[in-house]
């Protein structure tokens, strides 16, 4: 059976496995989906490969080092200068970043969330930002601000994204249509420190998520008077969808999987 992986450190709670298992039973495709915690990752990523691996979805914090590894990137990964997927070709791999298109999908598509002509607020400037950054972007926003702890890291970003303007957390001020947490803050149990009058009637998207219930920056969210919130599992299953077509040519529906993992149950 074909052998696909996540790797990553940590992966113990990945979800991805599910996700594909669910997605091969629906389109009839016999494959394996393992996760596999490395702690460097081209070793690790080699030795898959050599016993016949056919696919790898990579995660943190490894996703800028399989940038490096990988022999050819699409635009998306060469914009995010980072890998979420890994193809194995004829001569050699390629790299792809579908973490942008997910998020994209699930806010629009999925969630209804409208983004063209809208005031968006991106907090983080770390790999996960870097990679949603570019559709989002291109998504007709009247105003895209990011804003982080560290304020030059935010600044770094302008470089690849002209368009953006760059903040640090202490200074966002007034009311934004749409914000997206992309801050790691949440694996610590914590949430990013920024005036949540921002939040006030805005549609507020955890990149983050977790198993269960609000995650501690959608609860801050809600708090505060958000129109919305969600976390990130949505994103989650639609880049594996985007993974899964990449490497297997036929793309998954993704309606109906959210529910069918049964996470939200607890
Ligand atoms: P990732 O690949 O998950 O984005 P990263 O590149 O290490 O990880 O970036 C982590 C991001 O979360 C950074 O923007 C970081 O802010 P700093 O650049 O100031 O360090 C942000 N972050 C992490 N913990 C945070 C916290 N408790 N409050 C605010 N921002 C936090």
């Amino acid at each position: 059976m074909d052998r696909y992986a996540v790797i990553g450190n940590p992966v113990a709670h990945s979800v991805s496995p599910r996700i594909h298992g669910i997605f091969a039973a629906a389109t009839g495709q016999a494959l394996r989906y393992e996760k596999i915690r490395a702690d460097a990752f081209a070793p690790a990523a080699a030795e898959f490969f050599r016993a016949n691996g056919r696919g790898l979805n990579v995660t943190v914090p490894f996703k800028e080092e399989a940038f490096d590894w990988v022999d050819r990137v699409d635009d998306a990964a060469r914009e995010a200068q980072a890998v979420n997927v890994v193809v194995p070709e004829e001569i050699g791999y390629s790299g792809h970043n579908t973490d942008g298109l997910g998020l994209l999908r699930d806010l629009q598509e999925n969630l209804g969330v409208t983004l063209a002509r809208r005031r968006v607020l991106v907090l983080g400037a770390g790999g996960a930002v870097r990679g949603v950054l570019g559709p989002l972007s291109r998504a007709g926003v009247a105003e895209l601000a990011v804003a982080n702890r560290t304020q030059s890291k935010a600044r770094a970003l302008q470089q690849t994204f002209h368009n953006i303007d760059a903040i640090g957390l202490a200074d966002v001020s007034g009311e934004y249509d749409v914000v997206i947490n992309g801050t790691s803050a949440g694996m610590a149990g914590e949430v990013p420190e920024f005036d949540p009058r921002a939040v006030r009637n805005a549609f507020c998207y955890d990149m983050f998520y977790v198993p269960a219930g609000d995650t501690p920056f959608c609860a801050l969210c809600r708090r505060h008077g958000a129109a919305g919130v969600a976390g990130g599992l949505g994103m989650l299953i639609e880049q594996a969808a985007e993974s899964f077509f990449l490497w297997r040519g036929v793309r998954p529906e993704t309606a109906g999987v959210e529910a069918a993992l049964g996470l939200s149950d607890g």
